[in-house]
């Protein structure tokens, strides 16, 4: 089978297993069992598949028309010019979240200091707190996370990018491990995106998410808000430096609501910003 025959067939495989972007999909793994860059298979087009590089091909094929996500077959996903392992046990990081962190970049390019510390609040993969860690280097990163194995993927993240040195990952609820460890006004900024899909939308999500990604991310009970309520109750605030801020991503209709939350616990400047669709995604505020 030539390069040029495999796509089409696997075009065509995925394509029956109504995955959005099927020639898309299969360029990228065929691009991954020949260890090429995607662009080049364009001028690979005539060369033959050798027979472990069609059986490599058609497994992988076979995985992803079983709807496993893309990012976990490749094993990576890119955030923010940085390269992410990713597996089942933390969620791929979105487009989303890199627009959450370029806009605290922005805020904390703002605040003018230096040696900055920062939290990031159900890590994952470590996505936040690592490109935060990346883009400023004297900052230090805290990430936490309820999931332990989420926590083991960011320290090996954190390993893979050499930012062991300035990132540090705590296995626990919320704020809690901060609350417990650090003095009043340790940190710069405090950012979340915790899990704010609702019972009902999840059942609408593509069974990627569903079936593949840790429901523990993505759930938040009946309204979606669960978690981020919680969030919002525990007694943070002091952690907070003067002019210091938070940031949480939330999802479509829930801004306002977070921000009513916020305030009514004392938060100042409580604001709503959008995301590149135009949806009011994410809130900032200072204490
Ligand atoms: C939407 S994912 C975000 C992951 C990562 N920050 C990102 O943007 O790619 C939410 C994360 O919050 C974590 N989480 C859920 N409940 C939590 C809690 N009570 N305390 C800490 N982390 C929590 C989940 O395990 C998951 O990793």
């Amino acid at each position: 089978m030539k390069v040029s025959e495999a796509i089409s067939w696997a075009t065509e495989k995925l394509s029956d297993a109504k995955v959005s972007e099927p020639k898309t999909d299969a360029e990228w793994l065929l691009a991954h069992v020949l260890n090429l860059p995607r662009t080049n298979l364009k001028l690979d087009s005539d060369r033959s598949l050798t027979a472990e590089e069609q059986n490599a091909y058609e497994r992988l094929v076979s995985e992803r028309a079983k709807r496993f996500p893309l990012a976990y077959i490749l094993g990576e996903q890119p955030f923010l010019g940085l390269v992410l392992k990713v597996d089942k046990r933390a969620m791929i990081p979105r487009p989303e979240t890199e627009q959450l962190v370029e806009k605290v970049i922005k805020r904390l390019k703002g605040l003018g200091r230096k040696n900055l510390m920062l939290a990031d609040i159900g890590t994952g993969s470590g996505a936040i707190a690592l490109s935060l860690a990346n883009q400023f280097p004297d900052a230090t990163a805290f990430g936490v996370d309820i999931s332990k194995e989420a926590i083991d993927l960011a320290e090996e993240n954190a390993q893979r990018l050499g930012l062991t040195k300035r990132s540090v990952f705590l296995h626990g609820d919320l704020t809690e491990p901060l609350e417990s460890i650090f003095p009043p006004e340790t940190f710069d900024a405090i950012i979340a995106n915790l899990p704010y899909v609702s019972e009902s939308e999840w059942e609408q999500l593509e069974p990627e998410i569903r079936l593949h990604e840790p429901d523990i991310a993505f759930l938040g009970g009946s309204d979606g808000l669960s978690v981020i309520k919680k969030f919002v109750q525990r007694p943070f605030h002091r952690l907070l430096s003067p002019k210091s801020f938070i940031a949480l991503e939330v999802g479509a209709n829930q801004a306002e609501k977070v921000q009513n939350l916020l305030q009514q616990r004392g938060w100042q400047e409580v604001t709503i910003e959008k995301d590149l669709c135009g949806i009011q995604r994410f809130v900032f505020a200072k204490r």
